[in-house]
């Protein structure tokens, strides 16, 4: 934060600057702020394993899916995606909200990071009497049977990441995988190449 702050600091007076070095002031913000993701995404998982059943609460799906589903419309918008939400209704879970909110948007960034233009991304939500499951599909670029065994671990990015818009190290799936294991339910994949993925969160229902 030290580094990128000073840095934007350094940004607001740019006529002191040449242009050659502001561009080299810009490429050390953003370097800056990757490594912040990278160091905020490793505290995180470290300490996912740390047990915060004393902090739980109940988690109303109901009201927290919508207002996250709010907050990407705008980019759907401006990406030409179709963005929809279909959920029952007493979807209800024990746990940290702030936690499964962020299950939720890390599946999110994934499917835009993937999807093109004229794409859809759906999360449907629904329950049975013991269980929760809340899907998040996507039309997008989709997974080889190779790639689906190893998004889930820690670092690993497939090789046409590079060329989408995601921008990460490889931990968002990590952390998804961490949270949901703690709040003692499970997440999986069903994807076809080319023609897009599905992911499925499954959570005890409260
Ligand atoms: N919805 C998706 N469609 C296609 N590929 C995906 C999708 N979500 C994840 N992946 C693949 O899984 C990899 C790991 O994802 P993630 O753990 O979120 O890391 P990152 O977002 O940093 O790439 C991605 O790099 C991509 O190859
Ligand atoms: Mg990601």
């Amino acid at each position: 934060m030290v580094i990128a702050s000073n840095t934007q600091v350094a940004l607001r007076y740019p006529e002191g600057i040449r242009e050659a070095d502001a561009q080299k002031l810009h490429t050390i913000m953003d370097a800056a702020h990757q490594m912040k993701q990278l160091t905020d995404h490793l505290l995180i998982l470290a300490r996912s394993d740390e047990d915060l059943s004393h902090l739980c609460e109940v988690v109303h799906l109901n009201t927290m899916l919508p207002k996250l589903i709010d907050d990407y419309q705008e980019q759907a918008q401006n990406l030409s995606i179709h963005l929809v939400l279909r959920m029952e209704d007493a979807l209800d879970t024990l746990g940290l909200e702030s936690e499964l909110r962020r299950v939720f948007a890390n599946l999110i960034d994934n499917a835009f990071a993937f999807t093109s233009a004229g794409g859809e991304i759906s999360i449907a939500a629904t329950h049975n009497d013991r269980q929760l499951q809340i899907s998040v599909s996507d039309t997008g670029i989709g997974m080889s049977e190779e790639t689906q065994a190893r998004i889930f671990d820690r670092f690993w990015r497939a090789d046409t990441s590079r060329s989408y818009r995601s921008g990460g190290a490889g931990l968002g799936l990590a952390i998804v995988e961490a949270i949901v294991r703690n709040h003692g339910g499970s997440v999986g994949v069903v994807s076809r190449l080319g023609v897009g993925s599905r992911f499925d969160v499954r959570l005890p229902s409260a």
